[in-house]
């Protein structure tokens, strides 16, 4: 046997699994996009389908080991390969001098072209994207039995304050968590009590007084736990502190605040039209690669039916983008 021989077979399987992954990332790409479509288009309801959408996934028992499993191995995978794909591809789709063929009529040699330069908008937009919301701006929690705080900071602006009354959210300037702190101090007697529940003996009688101090000394911890984070929230200028009452909540906060920004528009609508594009594009040439339509007649209906999905996904990526302030919750 060869030495080509043998190499053939790991080659072969890294190929389909890449060619898997990307499947898989299609997915995941309709459901994402699905879920943050309704931020903005179903106008008036508070962003009600994206807050229950999001708390639904963040509720997940062992969310993280799905997060690493279920996306972050995948995207590992396909965008490894991807780039020793992308980087040992030639594209002819242009004119060129004469010294390499130039196929510029053919649609799908267009599509091969772009399928590899959105690749590369991809793996940035990726990084910097899973950076931004999953880590920079991913919200700070607290949670103390049956309530749990979620804390963002968010620009000021004039609709934020009636926004944040419709979604049951509370804001803090800096000056307020001044105030927060000072009067938590003055709480003198109730630092008493924690004192005092230290010093009780384990007992196996009921006692109604212990009770009512040791729940007491609790709820003045937990206050304390809750003000330390308020405080940890690097609040800049013209800045105030979103507290929600749930992840989902605190989310739309945060995308409601960087799609103010027209700069946050323009990239994400670059990387959202890149996604689907490659992904769908991907879609059609992966029931090419694993031959679920062979016929020229199914090949056209299946490109057919990619394009489709590419639009209605497209639109509810961009209205995530474009609606989530600008004509959902601008006030
Ligand atoms: C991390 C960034 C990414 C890179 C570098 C990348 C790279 C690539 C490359 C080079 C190909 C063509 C492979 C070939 O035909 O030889 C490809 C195909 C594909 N990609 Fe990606 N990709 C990335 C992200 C994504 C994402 C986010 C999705 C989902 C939306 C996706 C879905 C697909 C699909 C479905 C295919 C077609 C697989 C096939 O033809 O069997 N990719 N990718």
């Amino acid at each position: 046997m060869t030495s080509q021989t043998q190499s053939l077979p790991s080659a072969f399987i890294w190929r389909r699994l890449h060619s898997l992954m990307g499947l898989w990332l299609v997915l995941f790409l309709i459901e994402h996009l699905l879920v943050n479509s309704q931020a903005a288009l179903l106008l008036g309801d508070n962003a009600q389908g994206f807050v229950s959408g999001v708390n639904a996934i963040h509720n997940l028992p062992y969310l993280s080991v799905i997060e690493f499993f279920l996306l972050g191995v995948p995207i590992a995978i396909h965008g490894i390969w991807g780039v020793k794909y992308l980087l040992t591809s030639k594209f002819n789709s242009h004119r060129t001098n004469g010294t390499a063929p130039s196929l510029e009529k053919y649609g799908r040699n267009h599509a091969f072209t772009w399928q590899r330069l959105t690749s590369w908008i991809l793996l940035i937009g990726i990084i910097l994207h899973v950076a931004k919301f999953r880590f920079i701006d991913y919200p700070d929690s607290v949670n103390q039995g049956e309530n749990s705080y979620y804390f963002i900071p968010v620009t000021v602006d004039k609709g934020l304050y009636t926004v944040a009354a419709r979604l049951g959210v509370t804001l803090y300037s800096p000056d307020q968590i001044t105030l927060e702190r000072k009067e938590f101090e003055d709480r003198q007697d109730e630092q008493a009590l924690v004192v005092a529940s230290q010093t009780f003996p384990d007992s196996r009688v009921y006692d109604h007084q212990q009770q009512v101090i040791l729940t007491s000394a609790q709820s003045y911890q937990q206050k304390l736990q809750w003000l330390e984070v308020l405080e940890k929230q690097k609040v800049e200028r013209g800045e105030v502190v979103a507290v929600a009452k749930d992840f989902g909540t605190a989310s739309v906060l945060a995308v409601r605040d960087t799609f103010k920004s027209p700069l946050y528009v323009g990239l994400y609508t670059i990387f959202v039209l890149a996604a689907c594009f490659h992904g769908f594009n991907g879609l059609w040439t992966f029931c090419i690669t694993w031959g679920v339509v062979l016929r020229v007649a199914a090949q056209k209906k299946v490109l057919g039916f990619s394009w489709a999905l590419m639009i209605i996904v497209t639109f509810l990526g961009l209205a995530a983008i474009w609606g989530t302030y600008w004509l959902n919750l601008k006030a």
